[in-house]
């Protein structure tokens, strides 16, 4: 993941490089951005040391450099590319442009073309901070879903006491850590998570399949990296990327993934059965390319193993078995009777027919569905929210584990 840290013209600039080695120290990749005021107390050379990254502060390129359309849609490609942006520390000044939407230079122009959420951590002059300029703009911020981290009270460099003092840098490198769900509740596991359709061959060219994305399996494995634990993906075949950081093992046939699920599972302290399987396979597969002369076509199909009840079979004790349950009709009866019948700690139940949810859809509608009965449901959210919901529930029932079964 990727955080955008930009840093305004203010003593605690200096305090910035800490907040840098902060992130990075949790996995994060750190892009930094400074205003011309910011380079008055410290070096971008600092900042590019330690990010392993150039420093950005003008939109048209830096220095003698000839603007090029590279530099000229730059902040347009970092707008896109951070999953954060964090201002620490930010001036009255830049707060002020903000707040009216002045893109002057690289700083604002991005706040501006960003969709990624926004923290703010101003430091200033008590005066200044308590100004009612800045009052009502650090307002119009946070009105418009801006996190502003309020400064702490404190001897400020300017001489005075007073509210002005940069929040400390643990308190806003925890405020990115919330905004990216980066946690570490799921340190210590190992979760083995499957993902997106199998296909099963009906002749050389011809296969069963279903409408499974693979967004949601791959939505698991992402949320259970930035959670602390170790992730082991098998993926049927989708078109999505693979996640950053997480080894795939990428599988076609039911029976490969079972053979791929099977060899990884002893080290699962939770398995989480996202993909979507195809349940039926034909009997026998064509060598050679079935004819369309013969008319009407016949095929019989045999079921397919089902690997999610294989795994809770051969289940030890320590471990979370979660199953999906992705259906079209009486969801919750037919989710409990699988969560019953394949003995799961936790069944994500969804009705594929409702618009924004199932298949190919970056958001989902839910319900979880527990073994003592109790159902939870939710509103359509986005899958990464999803499954960080998923999470909490498994977080919860490794907790209800006793200590030596859980080792
Ligand atoms: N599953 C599996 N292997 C299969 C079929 C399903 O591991 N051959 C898993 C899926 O990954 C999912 C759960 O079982 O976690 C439920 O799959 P679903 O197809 O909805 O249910 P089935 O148990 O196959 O029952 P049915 O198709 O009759 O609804």
């Amino acid at each position: 993941m990727r955080v955008g840290l930009g840093v305004t013209g203010g003593i605690a600039a200096y305090k910035a490089a800490e907040l840098l080695r902060l992130l990075q120290d949790r996995g994060l990749d750190v892009q930094v951005v400074m205003s011309a005021g910011a380079r008055n107390f410290v070096t971008p050379l600092t900042f590019a040391a330690l990010s392993g990254h150039k420093v950005i502060s003008q939109v048209f390129g830096e220095g003698e450099q000839e603007p090029n359309v590279e530099s000229a849609i730059e902040h347009i490609a970092v707008a896109q590319a951070i999953d954060a942006l964090v201002i620490a520390p930010a001036t009255a000044n830049v707060i002020a442009k903000i707040a009216h939407g002045i893109a002057d230079d690289f700083l604002t122009t991005l706040v501006l073309a960003t969709k990624a959420p926004i923290i703010i951590a101003p430091a200033m002059n008590v005066d200044m901070w308590e100004n009612a300029a800045t009052q009502r703009n650090v307002e119009v911020l946070r009105t418009r879903g801006f996190k502003v981290i309020e400064p702490e009270e404190g001897y400020l460099a300017c001489g005075m006491t007073g509210a002005g003092r940069l929040a400390s840098v643990n308190t806003i490198a925890q405020a990115v850590f919330e905004t990216l769900q980066v946690r570490d509740d799921l340190k210590g596991e190992t979760i083995l998570v499957t993902a997106g359709p199998t296909e099963e061959a009906l002749d050389p060219v011809r296969y069963l399949t279903n409408r499974s994305s693979g967004k949601m399996g791959y939505a698991l494995a992402e949320a259970s990296q930035r959670r602390g634990a170790k992730v082991l993906l098998v993926s049927g075949p989708t078109r999505l990327q693979a996640p950053s950081g997480i080894s795939v093992e990428f599988v076609r046939t039911t029976a490969e993934m079972a053979e791929a699920v099977f060899r990884h599972v002893d080290q699962a302290t939770v398995v989480l059965m996202a993909a979507a399987v195809v349940d039926f396979a034909p009997t026998k597969v064509q060598t050679e390319k079935i004819k369309k002369q013969g008319g009407l076509l016949t095929v019989t199909l045999k079921p397919t193993l089902d690997i999610l009840a294989e795994v809770a079979r051969r289940r030890k004790p320590h471990q979370i078995i979660v199953g999906f349950a992705a259906e079209t009709g009486q969801v919750l009866e037919n989710a409990a009777a699988k969560l019953r019948e394949k003995q799961l700690d936790l069944t994500v139940a969804n009705d594929v027919t409702q618009p924004g949810a199932g298949f190919d859809s970056d958001t989902n509608i839910v319900t979880l569905v527990f073994p003592d009965g109790r159902t939870k449901p939710f509103e359509k959210m986005s899958k990464l929210d999803v499954a960080h919901l998923i999470l909490n529930a498994v977080v919860e029932l490794r907790s209800k584990l006793t200590p030596a079964v859980r080792e």
